[in-house]
């Protein structure tokens, strides 16, 4: 028996590296999965091999007709919703705010922010008609603070938090929970594979040398507190934000050749 047998669960970004993992993991404790994406031959082979309970819907999430017919196509197979993760997102070419163009501050908030928002709305719906249901935002550690040369990305997911934190007090009464989580850096494409051509990929640059837990997060690592906070065993959790950052937003560590010697 699976933690979430006859649940139905929509990842979108669900072929990317977190989202992928995010799809195994709940198909793994019982769960229909819907895979959305726009990667769609890299979404329709996930499915196939996953079989019956996982469907691969194209869904690009800034497109309001792509959410209806992803919920329609999920009632058809399935019934209702019962749990949305809100995964899909993109990171913006590393440029100083005043050498980044607006069109690409405004795909990062449509995919970031407003795909989110679409989600919610698409949803909610779905769930009320099931008796219920979690949604979880991916947002990230830079929702807590500034990066340079990041301003698009790091402001569409500090909009994360507000978004979680309305919808949350909008339907708690309809036993939905809405809850955030926030990754530090994890080992996938966003980070190993470059954001542009010509531009090195983050990890490049990207030490996690100087932290408590200086390693990068491994996407199952993820997928992991992720099913916790949309199990019933997280029943009282709604508004919350979920860190998930091996002591990143700590700082540095302090190095041991810089510490008094006890004796
Ligand atoms: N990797 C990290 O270090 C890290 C840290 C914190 C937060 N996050 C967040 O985690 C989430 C997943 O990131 P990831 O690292 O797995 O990235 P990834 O690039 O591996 O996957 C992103 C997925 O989103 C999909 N996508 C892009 N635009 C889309 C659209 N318009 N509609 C639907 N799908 C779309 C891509 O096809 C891809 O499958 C993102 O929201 C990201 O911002 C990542």
């Amino acid at each position: 028996m699976g933690r979430f047998d006859n649940q139905t669960v929509l990842v979108t970004g669900g072929t990317g590296g977190m989202g992928s993992s995010h799809i195994q993991a709940y198909h793994r404790e019982g769960a229909n999965v819907v895979i959305g994406d726009v990667a769609n031959d890299i979404g329709r082979d996930l499915a196939s091999r996953l079989g019956e309970r996982a469907l691969f819907v194209h869904l690009d999430v800034t497109n309001e007709d792509d959410w209806a017919d992803a919920v329609d196509a999920t009632a058809s197979r399935f019934g209702p919703i019962s749990i949305l993760v809100n995964n899909a997102g993109i990171q913006n070419p590393a440029a100083p705010i005043e050498h980044t163009e607006r069109r690409t501050w405004e795909r990062v908030f449509a995919v970031n922010i407003t795909g989110q928002f679409l989600g919610i709305k698409a949803v909610a719906p779905s769930m009320r008609q099931g008796g219920g249901g979690v949604i979880v935002n991916i947002a990230s550690t830079m929702a807590h603070g500034g990066t340079p040369f990041y301003a698009p990305y790091v402001a569409s997911k500090w909009a994360v938090r507000g978004l979680t934190k309305s919808a949350a007090l909008e339907l708690g009464r309809d036993n939905i929970r809405v809850n955030s989580i926030h990754p530090g850096v994890v080992s996938t494409p966003l980070i190993n594979e470059p954001t542009v051509a010509g531009q090195a990929p983050i990890i490049d640059f990207y030490s996690p040398e100087p932290f408590a837990i200086p390693r990068l997060a491994e996407p199952e690592e993820i997928s992991k507190l992720l099913l916790f906070v949309t199990s019933a065993d997280a029943s009282f959790a709604t508004g919350s934000e979920f860190v998930l950052d091996g002591g990143l937003m700590l700082g540095p560590a302090l190095q041991p050749d810089l510490a008094v010697a006890a004796d």
